[in-house]
């Protein structure tokens, strides 16, 4: 008899009646680490070793350093099982995912105030990185169509901009373009019009302004930046396009602060990016990038696709990628509406601020944004009061309540003000007042634990990481360096 033909032995019998994944046996109790396993093993036990092993990972929602969706509602998971087996790209095949992206751009378009919502242009992305990589693209096509050349002395396309998340750096890398990052200095941690321009010259292909800075989550003052560029293209002739990189604020002023002027109200903008699956409440891998009009999206970067009859124009750095979080987007802007919106990031707005009062009422802190809507997003960011004499570090404070669950970053400020270290909280959708007032809670105690029994030499943010974008520190999210447990 073949051996796959072999009558069960009784112990392969006990083990079937078991059917227990944790029941002694002799297969394997440990998960292959790092040869490929050469036999099939039951579905249940490795379902529930790998779940296991996911029990290392922080709790998402109590990831306080995150800027994207950790909590969604049913309807989302089950809209995202329902297109687990869709492909975006396949826009043949799958012509209504396809249209619900196309509905999700005019909306966008609408939200962001382009000034014909049939003539704007986007797509959706993996995110706000592959949609900078995307904007930063046209806008160097823009560049080398008014006879911008890259090569010689000189002629080199450079991007303006103030301390930007890693995203602008890799594209000014991966697409060679100079990334003119003007640095923060004493206490201007943002790109002001004044440095924007000075900065400026016939080879900018884009200024890129923040709405909702990495490293504080304050807004820069996309207005006056436009204004400051206005003045320039009159003074001196020289005519710089604005992108806004509004990974956060783009899901988040539009419903909050509707008067706040940052978008495509400005002509001067040609191009905004945000993360639909930070402030946009989709799950993750969504983003999008929008183009004011056809003029500003090079038509040489597009490729059509034609379906239903009609053309999809497509921009896109991926080919395969999911359909589920357009799907998810889709429903969450049909469902929650400008008036939804509103009210999941007023909650939030007000759950930063209650965190900024107490943490600013704590002592040692000295809150540098404190969720004010009109100027930036659902964060809190604090530093040690200037001058006092801690006998702890932020650093400290940060590994003392990971032991609790909560990660709470924090990080040195970008070169030039590397000397100093800052702490954020990204309060976002499922962040109640009420787990405020666990998290605060835990603060205080492990303030009064620090004053109690002070680390014999503070941490710093070299022996943690700092907030840098290239170690490999022991913990750390999209952007953000955190303390190692
Ligand atoms: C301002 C800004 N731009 C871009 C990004 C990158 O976004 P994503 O993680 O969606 O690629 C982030 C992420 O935090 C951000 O804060």
């Amino acid at each position: 008899m073949p051996p796959d033909q072999q009558t069960p032995s009784p112990a392969d019998e006990i083990r079937a009646a078991i059917a227990d994944p944790y029941a002694a046996d002799s297969g394997a109790l440990r998960l292959p680490k790092d040869r490929f396993p050469q036999r099939a093993s039951d579905p249940r036990r490795i379902y529930n070793f790998v779940h296991d092993e996911l029990l290392l990972d922080g709790v998402s929602r109590m990831n306080l350093a995150t800027f994207c969706t950790t909590w969604v509602e049913p309807e989302v998971g089950t809209l995202m099982s329902d297109c687990l087996d869709k492909n975006i790209v396949d826009k043949d095949e799958y012509p209504q995912t396809a249209a619900l992206e196309a509905r999700c751009v005019s909306m966008l378009a609408d939200l962001w105030r382009a000034p014909n919502i049939e003539s704007a242009c986007g797509t959706s992305t993996t995110g706000s990185s592959e949609a900078a990589m995307l904007a930063g693209l046209a806008a160097k096509f823009r560049w080398r169509r008014r006879g911008g050349r890259g090569g010689g002395a000189g002629g080199r396309p450079n991007i303006v901009s103030g301390p930007v998340q890693v995203c602008w750096e890799k594209f000014a890398r991966y697409f060679d373009v100079e990334l003119r990052e003007v640095p923060m200095v004493g206490e201007r941690f943002l790109l002001t019009p004044e440095e924007a321009v000075k900065h400026c010259d016939e080879n900018t292909i884009t200024v890129v302004a923040t709405l909702g800075q990495t490293f504080t989550g304050m807004y820069e003052d996309v207005a006056a930046i436009s204004a400051a560029l206005d003045t320039l293209q009159a003074e001196k002739g020289v005519d710089v396009d604005l992108h806004i990189d509004a990974a956060s604020g783009g899901f988040l002023a539009p419903f909050v602060q509707p008067d706040l002027v940052w978008d495509f109200r400005l002509p001067r903008v040609k191009s905004i990016n945000a993360s639909g699956h930070k402030m946009g409440l989709a799950p993750l891998g969504c983003g999008w990038v929008l183009w004011r009009d056809s003029e500003a999206l090079p038509e040489e970067l597009i490729f059509n696709v034609n379906y239903l009859g009609g053309s999809m124009p497509t921009f896109n750095l991926n080919f395969s990628r999911p359909g589920g979080q357009v799907v998810a987007q889709y429903y969450l802007f049909a469902r929650l509406g400008r008036d939804g919106y509103r009210s999941v990031h007023a909650a939030a707005y007000e759950t930063a601020q209650y965190l900024a009062l107490e943490v600013g009422e704590m002592g040692p802190f000295d809150v540098m944004f404190g969720g004010d809507p009109s100027r930036g997003i659902t964060a809190v960011s604090w530093r040690i009061v200037p001058g006092d004499e801690s006998s702890f570090s932020l650093f400290d404070f940060a590994d003392r309540l990971r032991s609790r669950g909560w990660l709470v970053p924090a990080y040195t400020l970008p070169p030039q003000r590397e000397d100093l270290a800052v702490q954020r909280i990204l309060v976002r959708h499922g962040f109640s007042l009420d787990m405020a007032d666990l998290l605060l809670d835990d603060m205080r105690r492990t303030l009064s634990s620090l004053s109690a029994a002070p680390p014999a030499k503070p941490a710093s943010g070299e022996a943690h990481g700092a907030f840098t974008h290239d170690a490999t520190p022991a913990v750390r999210d999209e952007d953000t360096v955190i303390a190692p447990a």
